[in-house]
């Protein structure tokens, strides 16, 4: 008898099938040149029909991951040599530095956030895969249910029912949260903004990734702080022993950190690197602030722990919201402030004071119907699947010399081109054909990132898209050989 390998009752069975033979690819188990098992053989190894496979390496090969020979079968095309090149850390100026953008921050955001522009510049994943019809429908019904207190305050640290949803869905990952312990917030950006003001002022020195997310740049500039930028492995984040190093000649004030899936780079910090981070920073009486926003569209096979989890002295404020996997608009988020609770609290209430009800208590109903958890499970393959997508289309379409990260989780992915491509010229090229990316300079205080990009593949890889990344490979070509004569 032979038993399927894939999962049941899923209508895409082909998609997983194609995932089976990247996944075969990714490890090298199929190389470039290699014939792909034969669709006879693939049928009976995974028990789907013929037709599912047929399908499967159809749309691969639309992808370019394989090539048709006439009479011989499918085979993995060169270009999936590409793939697994991920770009390399780098060592950092290793000096804390004042933040200054001027007007490009802006400039890049109002386009990113364009509606008419392919949305490779955007950090999200498209409403295609949201449960727009489910949480419209909850929202109004929350709406004609207490019409009284959706137009009252909600002040902090806000509805008691949300946070107590909040607070469970830490349970599943071993870290022991109350639903006093949850803050909400107007997004993930006023828990990061609320931290640091809580935990530094202006002047101090704040340790970051290299890439980091550019908003957190942003913060530290607009807050008078200084960013120290700390080596970071594409794979492992945070390189711990540069940040000792940072520790023995500095004095820092806090650590702000994305140890699931950071915004470029997507890597997963192991457990026992998150462990030692929170320890170090125990010993030193720092506070961590924990970037968690992408924590719940992981690509493995559980929902990695949080920084906080391992948090013994009260020393993470770990900040979080639902704009990665809900709805952004809705602006809710939160933060677990430890022993800052009181102060992030009087804080919020003196500065943003109170979030919006009507979307507190839309959360707090969708997360106890289990509408959210069961959205999730499909949010999370969908990501998987638009990542991978991504990754082949643009090592298909970018010049060779390319190297793309491998995202764990999120839905962005993080692009070294090659020496002398120049992402700004590049952004303001594909801005003349609709077309959004967001350039690497934005990821670091000193601009080092000029040949990277950060690629958005969090929507539906139809025609104008897969045709957009290949006009986007053509301007990248354009840009090198430019620098080359
Ligand atoms: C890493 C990271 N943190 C925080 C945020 C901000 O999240 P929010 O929209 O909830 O303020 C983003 C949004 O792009 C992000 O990528």
């Amino acid at each position: 008898m032979t038993v399927s390998v894939l999962t049941r009752g899923d209508s895409f069975k082909y998609d997983q099938v194609s995932r089976y033979i990247t996944d075969l690819i990714d490890k090298g188990q199929l190389k470039p040149g290699d014939k792909a098992p034969s669709l006879r053989k693939l049928s009976k190894e995974l028990g789907v029909s013929i037709s599912t496979i047929s399908q499967s390496y159809l749309s691969l090969e639309d992808q370019g991951i394989l090539r048709a020979k006439p009479q011989s079968g499918f085979f993995i095309n060169s270009m999936v040599n590409q793939i697994n090149n991920i770009p390399k850390s780098a060592s950092t100026e290793g000096q804390p530095r004042k933040v200054s953008f001027g007007g490009l921050f802006e400039e890049i955001f109002i386009n990113a956030s364009n509606p008419r522009m392919v949305p490779f510049g955007e950090a999200k994943p498209s409403m295609d895969f949201m449960p727009v019809k489910s949480l419209t429908r909850t929202t109004r019904s929350i709406i004609s249910r207490f019409p009284e207190r959706c137009m009252d305050y909600s002040f902090p640290p806000g509805n008691r029912k949300l946070r107590e949803q909040i607070a469970q869905q830490y349970q599943n990952i071993s870290t022991r949260v109350s639903a006093d312990d949850v803050i909400i917030t107007s997004g993930a950006t006023e828990a990061l903004s609320l931290s640091l003001q809580t935990v530094a002022k202006r002047g101090d020195i704040i340790a970051v990734e290299s890439p980091t997310y550019f908003a957190v740049l942003r913060l530290i500039e607009k807050m008078g702080m200084l960013a120290l930028e700390i080596e970071t492995d594409p794979e492992t984040g945070i390189v711990l022993d540069a940040l000792a190093e940072a520790f023995d000649t500095m004095d820092i004030k806090a650590v702000l950190a994305s140890p699931n899936f950071s915004n470029p780079l997507g890597c997963l910090m192991p457990e026992e690197n998150k462990r030692a981070l929170v320890n170090m920073l125990a010993e030193l009486d720092v506070p961590l602030i924990e970037d968690d926003v992408y924590g719940s569209v992981y690509f493995g096979e559980k929902r990695p722990r949080a920084a906080k989890s391992y948090d013994l002295n009260n020393l993470v404020l770990s900040c979080s919201s639902f704009s990665k996997s809900l709805a952004p608009g809705y602006r809710i988020g939160w933060v677990l402030a430890g022993r800052y609770r009181k102060k992030v609290v009087e804080l919020k209430q003196a500065t943003f004071s109170a979030t919006s009800s009507i979307n507190q208590l839309a959360m707090a109903e969708f997360l106890s119907s289990g509408q959210y958890d069961r959205h999730l499970v499909r949010l999370r393959m969908n990501m998987r699947d638009q990542v991978e997508k991504g990754r082949y289309m643009i090592a298909r379409s970018f010049p060779r010399g390319t190297c793309i990260s491998n995202p764990q989780g999120g839905n962005v992915v993080w692009v070294e081109m090659p020496t002398g491509c120049n992402s700004l010229d590049i952004f303001n090229r594909a801005l003349e054909k609709n077309i959004g990316v967001t350039p690497g300079i934005l990821f670091s205080a000193t601009r080092r990132f000029k040949n990277y990009l950060r690629i958005n593949c969090g929507f539906p890889w139809n025609e104008t898209n897969q045709q957009a990344m290949t006009t986007l490979g053509k301007i990248v070509s354009a840009s090198l050989a430019e620098s080359r004569s």
